[in-house]
């Protein structure tokens, strides 16, 4: 099992990409703290996990907030004594609307969960893992942060900067065994995007239209890509930006 005795805390896990990640990574051998708002969901994941056999605590965090934020990172180091793998998933897509019909309100959000979120896990991720031997951690961007997204200027402007961070943490702890990547998904087949679509039913077409298999992703896809860089198999690959769109890029 790749991932055996490894400790990985995964934020926004109740759902999605996250969930995805976290029952992959437990069948792989990890020991897993789950973390979202959404404490039904997240108690649901670590369900999963369990019953399959897995290792898994779940706790209510919201990435906002700075004693959440201690309190995840301290409940790793309670529980399994380390953290090997961070994997900083929690997002929201904001709303489908021109830039300067955003409200400040909607800005706020999507910056401080995408972008204050990250930064806030990092800061006391990076001090457990220097604490043991180091460590992986995965910050999940979007296309939207290496394109542009017309109609969601904030949300692709917040994944802009995860990218960002992720490079520049990566500088910063190269040599000290921490690597800092990103994954940046195309459309995938998530309540985020489902509550897009809801939202503006003529984004159907384009998000179905917009790789060039005509198809999204799955999560189980995205998943395997985390776990690519999670594990000692990606140990050259550091500060990378790791596209996974079905080609919608490149075209
Ligand atoms: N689905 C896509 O097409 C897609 C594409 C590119 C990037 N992403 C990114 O992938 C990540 C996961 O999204 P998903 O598609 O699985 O969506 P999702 O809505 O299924 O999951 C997001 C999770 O984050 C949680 N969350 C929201 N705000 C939070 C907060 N303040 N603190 C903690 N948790 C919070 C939610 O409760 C939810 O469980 C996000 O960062 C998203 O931006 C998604």
């Amino acid at each position: 099992m790749a991932l055996l005795n490894k400790v990985a805390i995964i934020t926004g896990a109740a759902s999605g990409i996250g969930r995805a990640t976290a029952l992959q990574m437990a069948s792989l051998g990890a020991k897993i703290v789950a973390t979202d708002v959404n404490m039904s969901g997240v108690e649901e994941t670590v369900s999963l996990i369990l019953a399959r056999g897995g290792e898994g605590v779940f706790t209510r965090c919201d990435v906002r907030d700075t004693n959440d934020v201690e309190a995840m990172v301290n409940l790793a180091l309670s529980a399994y004594g380390k953290l090997d793998i961070a994997v900083n998933n929690a997002g929201v897509g904001g709303t489908m609307q021109n830039a300067p019909d955003v409200d400040e309100s909607t800005w706020d959000l999507v910056m401080d969960v995408n972008v204050k979120g990250v930064w806030l896990c990092m800061k006391y991720e990076i001090p457990a893992m220097l604490a043991g031997v180091g460590g992986s951690i995965i910050n999940i961007a979007s296309l939207a942060g290496v394109l542009g997204f017309r109609m969601n200027a904030p949300y692709a402007a917040s994944k802009h900067a995860v990218i960002g961070l992720t490079k520049s943490v990566a500088l910063e702890y190269a040599r000290k065994n921490i690597r800092v990547n990103a994954v940046c998904p195309g459309f995938t087949e998530t309540p985020m995007v489902t509550n897009l679509v809801d939202e503006a039913p003529r984004m159907g077409d384009f998000v179905m239209n917009s790789s060039p298999m005509k198809r999204l992703g799955s999560v189980e896809e995205i998943a395997n890509a985390i776990i690519y860089l999670a594990d000692d198999g990606s140990s050259f690959v550091n500060g990378h930006a790791l596209v996974l769109d079905g080609g919608a890029s490149i075209q």
